[in-house]
């Protein structure tokens, strides 16, 4: 037989193959999610259910989402980006938990519907976005960026760091603020506007405790108020969501740790300064 015919009844015999695979039985599952327009005047916040054949849909939250949104519903608003946790902003509540969408697979048990709501307690711009603007400027007001007494020196050299000051930073510098740990915080729920929450406070600690940054008396004293640190009351809900694996309630009781000696050293200051006068 030569090369051609051989390769033609190759094709037939996969055809063949193929038309006699039978359909795949339809996997239909229900996804109840939260819907909300304020541009759309006299829209009330409503459960909306979307039914997805699994059989044509990729693993993740995410991807049910994206396939409803390109073949139900245009409508549809959520926020993603990298599909890899990375970004941190597929953050939404999925089956009652805070989570990445990207990283979140789905429950396959057809007769239980995936419930899916924006992060909890934060004002909603539209379904499933949350307004950012509090926790971001929050994450502003820490400084989250090296910072040197002598700015003269800046960009002039290096600024080195041992292998073992360098380690110190793991488990913090992996935070993608994705927000799943503040919103899961019932301090942060009630005091949002006051409590710095988890996710800034570990980053606020990322800084104090990196070996070339000269202001680590100053963080301390910025949370020393009753309600910026001390609203943290160790419930580790944080720890429990975090979809990256970290620990931000660890992260805080360090900085209560810290804010003690920092504490003790200022008293033992004003109590010299006045034994001087
Ligand atoms: S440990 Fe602190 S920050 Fe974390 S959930 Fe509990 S109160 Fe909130
Ligand atoms: S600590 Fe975890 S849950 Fe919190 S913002 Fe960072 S990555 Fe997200
Ligand atoms: S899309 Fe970037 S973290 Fe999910």
């Amino acid at each position: 037989m030569c090369c051609l015919s051989l390769l033609s009844v190759m094709q037939m015999v996969r055809y063949a193959q193929t038309a006699a695979a039978p359909a795949p039985e339809p996997k239909i599952k229900k996804f109840q999610i939260y819907r909300w327009d304020p541009d759309s005047a006299g829209d009330k916040p409503r459960m909306q259910t979307y039914e997805i054949d699994l059989n044509s849909c990729g693993p993740m939250v995410l991807d049910a989402l994206i396939k409803i949104k390109n073949e139900i519903d245009p409508t549809l608003t959520f926020r993603r980006s990298c599909r890899e946790g990375i970004c941190g902003s597929c953050a939404m509540n999925i089956n009652g938990g805070n989570t990445l969408a990207c990283l979140n697979k789905i429950d396959t048990n057809i007769n239980k519907p995936t419930k899916i709501y924006p992060l909890p307690h934060m004002y909603v711009v539209k379904d499933l976005v949350p307004d950012m603007s509090n926790f971001y400027a929050q994450y502003k007001s820490i400084e989250p960026y090296l910072k040197k007494k002598d700015e003269a020196q800046e960009g002039k050299e290096q600024y080195f760091q041992s292998v073992e000051d360098r380690q110190k930073l793991d488990g913090l510098y992996e935070c993608i603020l994705c927000a799943c740990c503040s919103t899961s915080c019932p301090s942060y729920w009630w005091n949002g506007d006051k409590y710095l929450g988890p996710a800034v406070l570990m980053q606020a600690y990322r800084w104090m405790i990196d070996s070339r940054d000269e202001f680590t008396e100053e963080r301390l004293s910025k949370l020393q108020d009753p309600f910026s640190l001390y609203r943290c009351h160790t419930i580790m809900n944080c720890t429990k969501t975090c979809p990256k694996g970290l620990n931000p309630g660890k992260a805080i009781a360090e900085i209560k740790k810290m804010m003690a000696t920092y504490k003790e050293k200022k008293a033992a200051t004003v109590n010299i300064l006045i034994f001087v006068n």
